[in-house]
């Protein structure tokens, strides 16, 4: 296999180009003609944030292209007066450093701009083009506030002067998920484009948008309001223990189209683009009957004709909604029911599209029995109207067909059922209609259906049959795989010491995969190696993958940004050629897609994330996860499932009903695990429902795989609790997994012992659980790993994957070359050959079986003199942790210091060189004391964390 670089960077640019959202563009003011002087406003121009902060933002890259960089290689002139004022500001307020997990700040200090300073360039310029940026992310949610989810003074200021000196002005957003909009609209620019963070060549992408080389075409994945206390979500995010998931199906704009259009300042699916298209000869086709006991095999095909009626050539999206009457359940008055992403059309030209969507994909789900098919899928009786549309504002009616009597779709049992009562959101009368006919409701609620709780012991029941322990029979797993041997006689070969280790991840940073990767899993002791197993390898997601050795990683667009291109196919292409780049690295399953609802715009990993609805979400993660299969990789979806708040997110619950459950926050998997046949899942942090998810049966095992016939294998959230709300709870009560069908624990220091007094083996010894619900696990286990590239490695089938056209200077740290040392009291480590010319990098791993605080010394020096200085960056598993700064020593030594926090059993730390002559000579390490893991990110703030 050959990994052509170029071809994967212009894949991503071309993504970044499609995902942008034009929200409006008037006076001409985009694209910028050639030769045009531009001024560029806002001090994030010369910094772009290329994804938001946390392990989905980790990715190891030489250099980001920013909107600044990009522009420079335009056929425009930049005014230089603004360059250099931004360039003065930005030496005497650099941007503050990030640390990467709940400490960073939403957005970086603004250069206030004096009047003079914008006159004077727009009296040189044509046209003013402003960046505001902004960044969030895991472990913090975003906030209400300026300078977050608002502009900050200055920033408003510096959009208020630049408006009224300039005749033509445009507001790029490079922010990671929706911002408020009051102020940008009230200053009223000329344009507003959406650009997202798109990764390393986000700016390039753009450029292609400004100077329009492509039109933009990407279109809303979520609703922007007009005020955030109007969000459909709002009376339920932000609590600390509990948040009640009142609007229940009524997410985004189901929400604002059923009870409040006017809240919305632009619609979910909105977006312009240079040209004009018209949506005509809308026609419905219905395949099947739909009488009662017919409907459920029905299918019906939406076509339509696009046509381009402007002057610019550029690619439309057809968004097919349907309205459901509102029979007793009660409807949201839209839903999105499929789309298509038109090629680009030439002006004048004319494309024919349609899209099939069967009657399982619109039906609804009955919680309550309230249509007298409780526990059910139902299309009820009465007039199913389908409607096209550029976006979920507007829209023309394209057919509607009728269900004479309710029809049962799919008859389910009752699964994750709340236990506490609360009143849920639904339609009452309708108030008023839309240019198409379509009613607006008073709200009004009913009491969501609860039930007790009884998923452990029906977890407890669910005791599968094995074969009993054989010892070693001289099966390997690879002769399961060529058909030789059967699973069943393989797995009952396995002691029961051997079940407890292939149910532990190891890591972060396990030696026994890629180093610097998130986790280890399957053969991770001696045994499970002897017996054939592979070592799985998994790195974080989504947008590209983390390698905390410091080893190049290319870095994609944001999801936010992909799933606004609505464009599958481009995604699929584009996590092709990150599934190459991972079989590459050695690395299996990619730690995304990330898929939660963008249930309200202030969680802190929306970025991550595709979309406020669950049908786009869940086409995008087929696509990407398609894509990675044909490289022979995989990804894991995560976070499975209700993740949608970062704040507390360890412990806090999400109250949920089933149908919310199933329609909104559990209908993106779904589609991914049925459509992109995943075979990998991540459960969360939290509760939902008063469970920890990796901890319920109902989730992980009567629906994920006995309804949606998931195959694979479920991996807990990096050192998850697990329990039940109410009760005590503990990170070692594997038992709890075990039981559910979660099948492993992410991560364990060391795998191959029981290094965190993980109670498996006493909890089979009691009964709790059984030797065939160990083996049900290991199962899951080694059916995925069969189909790896750590399995094809050793047996021989692997291809290696050549990577060509990558400029040999990005190749930063080889992956497969870091040197591991032990980490005790008194370990001195030589560095004296360490190659420091600037802009080099060193990576190092450090295996710590005592872990702990240590203070850091590194012994170094140069033959300047002592007025010069010579910086050091330092990470550790990639989160920045400062800069040891040497001086010159005119040819002597000297040591800096710092104290690291080391929590995880392996950890590598890259050095950044950046400055001239320095010589390293040692690092050494001395015990200070005990580290708490759980308070690593809040109780350590002096130190170097990891
Ligand atoms: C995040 C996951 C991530 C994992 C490994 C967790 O904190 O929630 O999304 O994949 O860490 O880095």
């Amino acid at each position: 296999m050959t990994l052509d670089w170029k071809e994967y960077e212009s894949t991503a640019r071309q993504a970044v180009a499609e995902g942008l959202v034009l929200l409006k563009n008037e006076n001409s003011a985009l694209p910028v003609e050639k030769g045009a002087k531009v001024a560029l406003f806002g001090r994030m121009q010369a910094h772009y944030y290329k994804s938001g902060t946390g392990s989905g933002g980790m990715v190891n890259v030489p250099k980001v292209w920013g909107i600044l960089d990009a522009l420079k290689l335009e056929d425009i002139t930049l005014n230089e007066t603004l360059l250099q004022a931004y360039e003065k500001f930005e030496e005497a307020n650099p941007v503050a450093a990030d640390n990467g997990f709940g400490n960073g700040s939403w957005s970086q200090e603004e250069m206030p701009v004096s009047d003079e300073l914008v006159e004077k360039a727009a009296s040189d310029s044509d046209i003013a083009i402003a960046i505001i940026a902004r960044t969030a992310g895991e472990e913090q949610d975003n906030v209400d506030k300026p300078g977050a989810y608002r502009l900050s003074d200055t920033e408003a200021d510096m959009l208020r002067k630049v408006r009224s000196a300039f005749s033509r002005m445009v507001v790029v957003l490079n922010v990671g998920a929706v911002m408020d909009m009051n102020v940008i609209d009230e200053v009223g620019p000329d344009a507003i484009l959406y650009a997202w963070q798109g990764g390393e060549v986000g700016g390039l992408g753009t450029a292609d948008v400004i100077m329009g080389r492509t039109s933009p075409c990407g279109h809303l994945a979520d609703s922007i309001v007009k005020d955030i206390a109007k969000a459909s979500a709002a009376g339920g995010f932000g609590d600390l223990d509990r948040n009640f998931y009142i609007e229940d199906v009524y997410v985004g704009y189901r929400y604002y189209r059923t009870f409040d259009r006017d809240a919305v300042a632009y619609p979910f699916g909105y977006g312009l683009t240079f040209t004009t298209f018209g949506i005509t000869d809308p026609a419905l086709t219905v395949n099947g009957s739909l009488t009662k006991d017919a409907a459920k095999d029905a299918a019906f095909i939406l076509s339509a004709k696009v046509k381009n009626t402007g002057d610019f050539k550029a690619k439309e999206v057809v968004q097919v909604y349907v309205s459901a009457p509102q029979g007793s359940l009660g409807q949201p008055v839209l839903k999105l029911a499929g789309f298509a992403k038109s090629e680009a059309l030439a002006p004048g030209e004319t494309e024919s599209v349609s899209i099939d969507i069967n009657a399982y994909t619109i039906a609804s789900y009955d919680d309550s029995g309230v249509t007298g098919f409780k526990n059910a899928y139902v299309l009820e009786a009465g007039k199913y109207k389908f409607y096209v549309g550029e976006n979920s504002e507007d829209v023309t009616l394209a057919g509607e067909f009728e269900i004479p009597e309710t029809a049962v779709i799919e008859q389910l049992l009752a699964q994750m059922v709340p236990a506490s009562g609360f009143d849920r959101v639904r339609p009452k009368e309708a108030k008023a209609t839309d240019k198409a006919g379509l009613p607006e409701y008073e709200k009004c609620t009913e009491a969501v259906p609860i039930a007790p709780l009884k998923d452990a012991e029906e977890a407890k029941a669910d005791r599968p049959e094995c074969k009993p322990y054989t010892g070693d029979q001289g099966i390997k797993l690879s002769d399961v795989r060529s058909g030789k041997a059967d699973m069943e006689d393989f797995l009952a070969q396995l002691s029961d010491e051997d079940l407890s280790a292939i149910i532990r991840g190891e890591g972060m940073g396990s030696p026994k995969v890629t180093v610097g990767t998130a986790a280890a899993f399957g053969g991770v002791s001696p045994a499970l190696k002897d017996f054939g197993i592979p070592c799985g390898c998994c790195s974080d997601g989504p947008s590209g993958m983390r390698l905390d050795s410091g080893a190049r990683a290319f870095s994609l667009p944001n999801g936010t940004l992909l799933a606004c291109t609505w464009n599958t196919e481009l995604n699929e292409k584009l996590y092709a050629y990150l599934g190459q780049e991972m079989s590459y690295n050695g690395v299996d399953f990619l730690l995304g897609p990330g898929m939660n609802i963008h249930r309200h715009p202030l969680n802190g990993r929306n970025f991550e994330y595709f979309s406020e609805d669950p049908l786009l979400t869940g086409r995008m993660a087929a696509a990407q996860l398609r894509g990675m299969h044909k490289s022979g990789v995989s990804g894991t979806l995560k976070h499975f499932c209700g993740n949608n708040q970062e704040t507390h997110r360890h412990t806090e619950e999400n109250v949920i009903s089933e149908r919310a459950l199933r329609e909104i926050y559990l209908k993106g998997f779904e589609i991914a695990v049925r459509e992109g046949a995943a075979d990998s899942i991540m459960s969360t942090y939290g509760p939902v429902n008063g469970i920890w998810t990796s901890c319920r049966h109902d989730l992980l095992t009567n629906i994920l795989r006995r309804e949606w016939g998931f195959k694979g294998l479920v991996m807990t959230d990096w050192w998850t609790n697990l329990g039940d709300v109410g009760k005590p709870i503990a990170k070692n009560t594997f038992s709890r997994i075990v039981l559910s069908q979660n099948d492993f624990y992410a991560v364990c220091p060391d795998a191959s012992v029981n290094s965190v007094n993980d109670d498996t083996l006493t909890a089979l010894e009691s009964g709790v659980i059984t030797r065939g619900q160990l083996i049900r696990s290991a199962r899951n286990i080694c059916n995925v790993l069969m189909t790896t590239n750590a399995m094809r490695k050793l047996v021989g089938e692997k291809q290696e994957v050549e990577i060509i056209n990558r400029p040999d200077a990005e190749e930063m740290t080889d992956p497969f070359e870091v040197q591991y040392y032990k980490i005790e009291d008194g370990t001195v480590i030589d560095l004296s050959g360490v190659d420091t010319k600037p802009g080099t990098t060193f990576a190092l791993g450090f295996d710590i079986e005592k872990r702990g605080c240590y203070y850091i010394e590194l012994v170094g020096g140069s033959d300047l003199s002592e007025f010069a200085q010579i910086p050091v960056a330092v990470f550790y598993q990639s989160v920045p942790g400062g800069t040891f700064t040497f001086r010159g020593t005119n040819g002597g030594w000297m040591t800096v210091e710092r104290k690291i926090a080391m929590a995880a059993r392996y950890g590598v730390m890259k050095l950044k060189f950046m400055g001239n002559r320095l010589k390293l000579k040692e690092m050494r390490f001395t015990y200070e004391k005990e580290v708490d893991a759980d308070k690593i990110w809040t109780d350590y703030q002096d130190y170097i964390i990891g």
